[in-house]
């Protein structure tokens, strides 16, 4: 072993032992305790130790990490809807692996209440510009590394120019890997439905796909990282040109599917033609805030990128000539679960 990780297992050891409370048991929630398994048994992440699990029908305490799986079979056959979640026991470090507003909206009592808390919930971060204050004021122990970029370094490293006197002049971003995977390769030559299909089947899309292809997930993103660049921006603020309309979740997503393909498969098309790729951007700059789709030249910062990579250029004082860029994949269960077992052991080796 390396000096560097010697010591940091010191630091490990050394952080005390958190009673972790997992809330969401899908794609995310499951990713998330079979990676914490996977690190126990090689003796890495001990001092997380599981005690609490809900989704929204049901919650168990947990004597014991072997109790889960049978805990977690348990709560999912569930049908009835139930305010288990609530009862979380004192000072735990609480997991968000939901996409629920209500929980959101419990996040900044929670922190007052004296827990911790790590998210891919991006409600919290993205909701009224009062709970982002009061997330702020706790922020130590307030992990949202998961929200945007499924981990990648995008909001750590805004949060790093700012503290070090820069000021953020730009963001530009491919944000959202859903997206960025529909539309990779895509040249109005097949069905586009297919692929939302086999997106949703993947675990690569929100739980409801209209939430991606609304914009709506951008939306919430782009709010995030504003917030975090020092812009106090609202939801509302954001100018957005859905992908497929759903007219406010008003039409289903076949529905949706159907009016919108044969525009996007013409747009495509038309791009293809000429070389450039369909990207769906998110814009923060001078003239405000904005998300749509658009063509981009292939050299342009944006256009890189595969599958599911998100791509986001920073431009600061520090990063004027030429922008920051950073890109890697930003969906899937692994890299967001990896994200949040990341984030729960800063806070609990910050408050060693
Ligand atoms: N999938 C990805 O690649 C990815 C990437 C980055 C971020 N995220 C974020 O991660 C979160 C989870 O996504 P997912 O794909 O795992 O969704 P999912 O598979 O639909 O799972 C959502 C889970 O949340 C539970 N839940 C809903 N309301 C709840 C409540 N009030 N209390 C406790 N649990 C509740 C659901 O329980 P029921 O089954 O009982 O309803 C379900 O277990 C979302 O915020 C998403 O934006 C996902």
């Amino acid at each position: 072993m390396s000096a560097v990780l010697a010591a940091h297992g010191r630091a490990l050891d050394a952080a005390p032992r958190a009673g972790v409370a997992l809330l969401g048991l899908g794609t995310v929630g499951r990713a998330w305790l079979a990676r914490l398994a996977r690190l126990q048994q090689t003796g890495l992440a001990r001092e997380l130790q599981l005690r609490f699990l809900a989704n929204s029908r049901g919650a168990a305490r947990l004597a014991r990490a072997a109790d889960a799986t049978p805990a977690v079979e348990s709560l999912r056959s569930r049908s009835v809807r139930s305010e288990a979640w609530r009862e979380l026991p004192p000072g735990s470090l609480i997991v968000d692996a939901t996409a629920s507003a209500e929980v959101a909206a419990e996040h900044a009592a929670w922190l007052d209440a004296g827990h911790a808390i790590v998210t891919a919930n991006k409600l919290g971060r993205a909701g009224p510009i009062e709970r982002h204050r009061h997330i702020e004021r706790a922020a130590a122990r307030y992990g949202d590394a998961a929200t945007v970029g499924a981990g990648l370094p995008i909001l750590e490293s805004l949060r790093r120019l700012r503290a070090g006197g820069d000021r953020i002049v730009s963001i530009a971003g491919v944000l959202s890997g859903t997206l960025a995977w529909l539309l990779d390769g895509y040249d109005g030559t097949t069905a586009f439905g297919a692929r939302v299909r086999e997106a949703h089947a993947r675990g690569y899309t929100e739980p409801d796909p209209r939430v991606d292809l609304s914009g709506e997930d951008v939306r919430r993103k782009l709010v995030v990282l504003a917030r975090a660049a020092g812009f106090e921006l609202e939801a509302h603020d954001v100018a957005i040109r859905p992908l497929i309309d759903d007219e406010r979740g008003t039409r289903t997503l076949d529905e949706a599917l159907v009016a919108a393909e044969p525009a996007l498969a013409a747009r495509a098309r038309e791009a293809t033609a000429v070389g450039e790729v369909l990207r769906y951007v998110a814009r923060l700059d001078e003239r405000g805030a904005r998300i749509g789709l658009e063509a981009l030249a292939p050299d342009d910062p944006l256009a890189g990128g595969r599958g599911c990579d998100n791509r986001v250029a920073i431009r600061s004082c520090r990063y004027a000539a030429s922008a920051l860029v950073i890109q890697g994949p930003g969906a899937g269960a692994e890299v967001t679960a990896a994200a949040l077992i990341d984030d729960a052991l800063r806070i609990t080796g910050a408050t060693a």
